[in-house]
Order: C-alpha cells, then structure tokens, then sequence
C-alpha cells in the first residue's frame, strides 16, 4: 500500500471509493444511491468553480476569522526542556474548534443544492454548534442529532446550539454517544434526503463526506504552512504535528499540506483516547489493532467484539469517544504515512492541567490527548525539534468533568 505523491489524501481511491482497495468505499443503502449521487457530482462541480472557492474564502476569512493563531509555548517547553513546542490555537475560530471550517462548507453546498433544511451528528456538541451557527448565519433549518449522554456532559455547547435556533434530537439508543447520534441522524436522512442537506460532522460516513470534511479542514494546514516559513524561513528539518483523532477531521486538515514530506522531516502523530487508566474500554481503533469492520457506510478499523459488533467505547473525551475512525487515517497508518497512539483519561487531564497553569491557552479534553503525547515525547528530543499541536478545542465546554474531577476550573 502506497501514498501517492502530489494527489490530494481525499482523491487517493479506486473506483470503488476505496483507499488502499480496502478502507472506505460508499457501503449505502439502495435509497441512498441517487441523493449521494448528487452530492458528489455537485461537490465535484463547487470544488473547481472559482466563484465558489471565492465565496469559501471570504467566509473562511470573514466569518471563521482565518487565520488562527500559530504561537510558541514558551514556558511549556523551558518546562520540559526538550523540543520546543508550538501549538496553533484553531479554538479561536469562531465558535471555538475546527468544526466550523467543514460546517460552513456544507451550509454553503446546501444552499447551491437549493436545500431549506440542514441536519448533522454531533459527541462534543462542537460539530453541532457550529452547523447550528452556520444554518442561522445562512438562513437554514438545522436539527442535531445528539446521545443522551454527550447532551448530559457538554451543556455549554448544547445551550449555544438552542441559542442559535436548532433542534436537538436527542438520541438514547446504544451507547447513548457520538455513533448512535451518527446513525440516527443517518437514519433520518435516509426518509428525508429529498429536502434535507446532510453534514457528517468528521471524516467518516460515505466517502462524498470524507472527502467534504477533509477538504474544508485542510484550510488549517495551508494557514500553518504560512505561518511555519514565515516563523522559519522553511519546513524545519525535524518537525512533529500532533493531533488528536477521533473521526480524524482535525488531524486529516493539519496534515493535508504536509503530506508530500518524507516522515523523518515531518512526522504526523495521531493520538486517540486511550479511555480510563484501568479499564479495557478505550476508543483507539488504531493504536490497539481492532479489525477492519463497516460503520456508517464505510470499511475502516473499529472496535469489534468477535461476532463483528460493533464495542461500546469509553473515553473522558465526548469528541473521541467514537468505535471508528476515518478510512483516511487507516490508509495513513497502513502506508506508515502517520504514526498513531493513545493516551488515557488521566494523562489528558494531566496534559490539561499542565498546559493550562503554565499558558495562555486552555485546551479541551480532546487536544489534551495531543499534549499528554507533546509533554511525553518532548524531554527526549533535541531543542531543534519543533513539535506543533493543534489545540482545536476549548476547555470551557468541558468544565462541569474538569470540575468534577480535579476539583476545580478556571478559565
Ligand atoms: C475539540 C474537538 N477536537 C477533536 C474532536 C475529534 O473529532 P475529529 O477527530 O474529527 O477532529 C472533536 C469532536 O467532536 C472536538 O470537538
């Protein structure tokens, strides 16, 4: 299996929509067919229509505030006396993660399909808010599709969804999380998909979604790839970008403009959750082996019992708490393009506590699981080693299970 060189990571399937011949692929029911149909051809058509590209950069500009910050972690690395470590803050994007990049794009797609309704899947509450935000500032219906139990432990961003005017379905089957919201709103879409606009909230789902998702979120790495040559004249010679995975969305944007460089120059780290310390439930398809499976539509590596079930997960983290992952970062981890491991609850709360009382920034569970990596590998590196971070989330909306348990949050 073999990455190829100067072809975009999303465009790299056979005819089958499959990445490497078996991770991916448009696993859809017969109903599905004409409308996903549509939606790729139409894509097909906005990706190489200038006065779209347009539209997208205005608003990537002039509504999500492109470009976010890129900042040395000054004290964090004196700390760790190692690597220095970088992070770009893309949770000062409006609305506060790196999910509003792939929500105004479907808005915007929508709206060309001549689409009244919007509906989408959400763990974090952050791919929710953000679509919520993007159907008002467009002028679309928006219902979400929420587990019972993210609803419960992300409140702040499901206020901001009702804030803005949408719906939360709430979703009480399985493991009453971010899957169950997925295959719900899938559900929904399936007898509805005749007035309604579709937005997966990662890069999972048929593969027209993946490729959507991907190509909106690469809109990090182009900022990033200015901003490290004007930082340093040129790619350093040892660079590390570590990001959180739980769909992938995050990690396949900070990526994308990178993915042409030998991994000694710059290598991809992807951290999953890792789950309680001792506990066998975790949420790292990738880093603990689990077989190729179909979820949502797609062949990709997740957790299985022997009969093919697909696992309950647990993870701190309502954004990485997810069984799958995107058949993209199982094609990046089977080519050895990206390197992939987890950390658990307790090293993310640590990451965060550290980060958090020597900075500025206030990462959320989820890049917490980046910087528990970063605050591991950093010591053993040379100070000519740049590790960047992607901290894509803030921690405000986790502040009720920081609260709970290290007894205290401030921002
Ligand atoms: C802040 C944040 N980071 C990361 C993730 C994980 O998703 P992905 O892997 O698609 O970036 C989420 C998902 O909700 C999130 O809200």
């Amino acid at each position: 299996m073999k990455l190829k060189k100067g072809i975009l990571l999303i465009d790299q399937h056979d005819k089958n929509y499959l990445y490497g011949k078996k991770f991916g692929g448009n696993y859809i029911p017969e109903t599905l067919k004409k409308p996903i149909a549509d939606l790729t051809k139409l894509f097909k058509k906005l990706r190489n229509d200038k006065k779209f590209i347009m539209e997208r950069d205005y608003y990537f500009k002039n509504y999500i505030g492109s470009p976010t910050p890129f900042i040395k972690l000054e004290n964090l690395t004196n700390y760790l006396k190692g690597a220095q470590v970088w992070t770009k803050v893309v949770s000062e994007a409006n609305g506060g993660a790196h999910k509003i990049y792939n929500a105004t794009v479907h808005a915007l797609i929508a709206k060309r399909a001549g689409k009244k309704y919007i509906i989408g899947d959400t763990g974090a509450g952050y791919a929710g808010k953000m679509l919520s935000m993007a159907a008002k500032k467009f002028g679309l219906k928006c219902k979400i599709f929420m587990g019972t139990k993210d609803i419960k432990r992300q409140k702040p961003n499901c206020d901001a969804i009702k804030k803005n005017g949408a719906e939360i379905i709430p979703v009480n089957t399985g493991s009453k999380t971010l899957v169950d919201a997925v295959s719900e709103c899938m559900r929904y879409w399936v007898s509805n998909c005749d007035k309604v606009h579709m937005c997966v909230g990662s890069t999972v789902g048929p593969n027209i979604f993946i490729k959507i998702c991907a190509w909106s979120t690469a809109q990090i790495s182009r900022e990033l790839m200015t901003q490290i040559k004007d930082e340093f004249g040129k790619v350093p010679k040892k660079l590390k970008l570590i990001n959180c995975v739980g769909g992938g969305s995050s990690a396949a944007g900070f990526w994308n403009e990178f993915m042409d460089y030998n991994k000694k120059q710059v290598e991809f780290v992807g951290v999953e959750a890792g789950g309680p310390k001792n506990s066998k439930k975790h949420a790292a398809p990738l880093t603990y082996g689990s077989k190729i499976g179909i979820l949502h539509g797609a062949a990709q590596y997740v957790n299985q019992d022997i009969e093919g079930q697909i696992e309950e997960t647990e993870s701190i983290s309502a954004g990485l708490d997810y069984p799958g992952v995107s058949p993209l970062h199982c094609f990046l981890k089977d080519t050895k393009r990206a390197r992939y491991t987890a950390a658990t609850d307790e090293a993310a709360l640590s990451a965060y506590k550290l980060v958090s009382s020597l900075e500025s920034i206030s990462p959320s569970l989820e890049p917490s699981h980046a910087f528990a990596e970063a605050i591991k590998i950093a010591p053993k590196l040379s100070k000519n080693t740049i590790i960047c971070v992607n901290s894509c989330g803030d921690s405000y909306k986790d502040k009720d299970i920081i609260k709970e348990r290290l007894g205290s949050y401030t921002r």
